[in-house]
């Protein structure tokens, strides 16, 4: 029998401690969240980014624009970025058409970068240096060790290359000692590099795309994935009904890796404030 791995109890604790740290602090840490546009998705995030501080004693300031200029979106950054009272600065992806995605976050102060995507940031979880880490990667690591404490020499095959999740996904499993394989759109015989894969971490955005006979016995198998079907329900990458015998252990979708994300936001502002 494989396990589940309920990412929602495993931030809902994760909330508690930080809450429980927080109440104790005089002057609380702060995160400036900036949408721009209409996309629905990220209007929900946004929202459920927000309670969740609200949860755990975070102030949030939340920017909703729904139209302007990449330098009008540089100059709120900028101010941001001065203003003393601000933690944690994230930007809401994807952007609208039209700005440049690098060009916005490098606008943000590498010390101020909650999302850990800064170039500086993700140079130093390469080179193996503390500072903040992508939400995603970080809350799927936690998940893997509250499963498995000991990683080295794993077999790890992350599926997608995304600079949000699949690059500091394999850095982080790196750090762990695992054997790293990366597959994206052009991988040839991914059924077989999966195949040899004790942990697999699904980040392609395609509704059940890790099939059954792709994954090894004993595996540990997360899923990154949201996808809505067109009846309306959540899946993940992963065609769970299929794939979960097969597993030592396995995130669901919804109430996996999700919610984790969103204790990662609150850990690593947490985090900068203490900095
Ligand atoms: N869009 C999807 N995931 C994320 C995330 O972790 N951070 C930001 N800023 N945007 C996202």
């Amino acid at each position: 029998m494989y396990q589940l791995i309920n990412g929602f109890e495993f931030a809902k604790e994760e909330r508690r401690k930080l809450k429980e740290e927080i109440d104790k602090m005089e002057k609380k840490p702060v995160l400036a969240v900036i949408l721009v546009g209409e996309n629905p998705a990220s209007q929900i995030y946004v929202r459920n980014k927000e309670k969740a501080c609200e949860e755990v004693g975070i102030k949030s300031r939340v920017y909703r624009i729904k139209e302007c200029l990449q330098v009008e979106l540089l100059a709120i950054i900028d101010q941001l970025n001065k203003d003393e009272d601000v933690d944690g600065i994230l930007v809401q992806l994807p952007l609208p058409e039209g700005m440049e995605e690098q060009t916005v976050i490098q606008a943000i102060d590498p010390n101020k970068d909650v999302d850990g995507f800064h170039p500086v940031n993700l140079g130093k979880l390469m080179l193996g240096l503390e500072g903040p880490v992508a939400c995603t990667p970080k809350g799927c690591l936690k998940l893997i060790k509250s499963v498995k404490e000991n990683l080295t020499g794993l077999n790890a095959l992350v599926i997608g290359r995304s600079n949000i999740v699949g690059k500091p996904m394999a850095q982080l499993l790196l750090k762990e000692n695992c054997t790293v394989t990366i597959a994206h759109s052009k991988t040839v015989n991914l059924p077989e590099l999966c195949k040899q894969a004790d942990i697999v971490v699904a980040a392609v955005g395609k509704p059940k795309f890790v099939q059954k006979e792709w994954v090894k016995d004993g595996a540990i198998v997360i899923d990154v994935g949201i996808n809505r079907l067109e009846d309306g329900k959540l899946c993940g990458d992963v065609d769970f009904e299929n794939v979960a015998e097969k597993c030592f252990a396995i995130t669901p979708v919804p109430k996996g890796v999700g919610p984790m994300t969103i204790a990662m936001l609150l850990e690593n502002t947490l985090y900068l404030h203490k900095k």
